[in-house]
């Protein structure tokens, strides 16, 4: 596996590539503390795909001032690791000025999407990953990006962008990974206590319980969204952000469930914040 720090190298691996009959370049961004959600979509883009690009950028730009930029995990030896073994081609790891030259100023917002479900609770953050991931594109033009369902309202924010920028780039979306107990796998769960960990699985608990009461044929929004606050209930000291039954691509809320809606959570345990959600059917 190689590893490149520059946009110009990783460029000039793509284009070189391109030439050749038959290539197809997947490419999947990541801030790395890599585990098996990230794992699942170098494998997604393998299977895919005849060369892979995996990038490890901690994006400054997508973290509000008092979030935890700066104690965000960082492994790189690990996830090098990781990324050989599961057999990406190339590790993109950039530094900041790479990715923000001296003095940039130019930003992709994508305008209202951007400021729904955590874009509402993180002002500034979507705007930040659409402007790395918008970069990564542009410097790596694959066929495809890989990105994860976990992160449901950052696939709908990234689908606009591509559309409206005519990207010309596949975006295809993998299945949540969880531990065995349901807890949906995040690099941040590396932040919770013993205690937390357990609390954290009213998130998993929610969204377990909405996807029953739908197969059951609830499909009032009103219904399932009381449900879930009354599994949150059960777990007082789990602060809710929101609670949301919306529709995936517009994440503007909706009155009643159909195939494809988005029901997502967000909560602060202690001081992590988690998401999880469904895609219901
Ligand atoms: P990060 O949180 O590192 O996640 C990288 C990719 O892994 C995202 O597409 C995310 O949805 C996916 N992922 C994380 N946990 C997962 C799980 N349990 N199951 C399946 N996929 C999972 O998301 C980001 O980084 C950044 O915002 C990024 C897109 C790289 C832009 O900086």
């Amino acid at each position: 596996m190689e590893i490149i720090r520059t946009v110009a190298e990783l460029r000039s691996w793509s284009r070189a590539l391109r030439c050749a009959e038959g290539t197809r370049i997947g490419l999947v961004p990541t801030m790395g503390a890599l585990h098996e959600g990230h794992a699942s979509l170098i494998r997604a883009a393998r299977l895919s795909c005849s060369h892979v690009a995996l990038s490890l950028f901690v994006n400054p730009t997508q973290f509000g001032p008092n979030e935890d930029y700066a104690r965000y995990p960082r492994a790189f030896e690990a996830d090098c690791a990781l990324a050989e073994r599961e057999g990406a081609d190339v590790l993109f790891a950039p530094g900041v000025e790479e990715m923000y030259p001296a003095g940039a100023q130019t930003s992709v917002e994508v305008a209202e999407l951007g400021n729904r479900l955590d874009g509402e609770s993180r002002p500034g953050h979507f705007r930040g990953v659409a402007t790395v991931v918008a970069k990564l594109l542009i410097a790596a033009e694959p066929d495809r990006a890989f990105f994860g369902q976990k992160d449901a309202a950052q696939v709908a924010v990234l689908r606009r962008m591509v559309t409206d920028l005519r990207l010309g780039v596949e975006i295809v979306v993998c299945p949540i990974v969880r531990d065995a107990d349901g807890l949906a796998l995040s690099s941040r769960n590396a932040y919770l206590s013993a205690e937390e960990r357990a609390q954290a699985l009213v998130l998993s608990r929610a969204v377990r319980c909405v996807e029953g009461l739908v197969a059951q044929g609830e499909r009032r929004a009103q219904m399932l969204l009381a449900s879930a606050h009354g599994v949150f209930a059960t777990e007082p000291e789990v602060r809710i952000d929101y609670i949301a039954l919306v529709d995936w691509a517009t994440l503007e809320p909706v009155a009643t469930a159909v195939p494809g809606t988005l029901f997502a959570v967000a909560a602060w345990v202690g001081s992590t914040r988690l998401i999880d959600n469904t895609i219901l059917d």
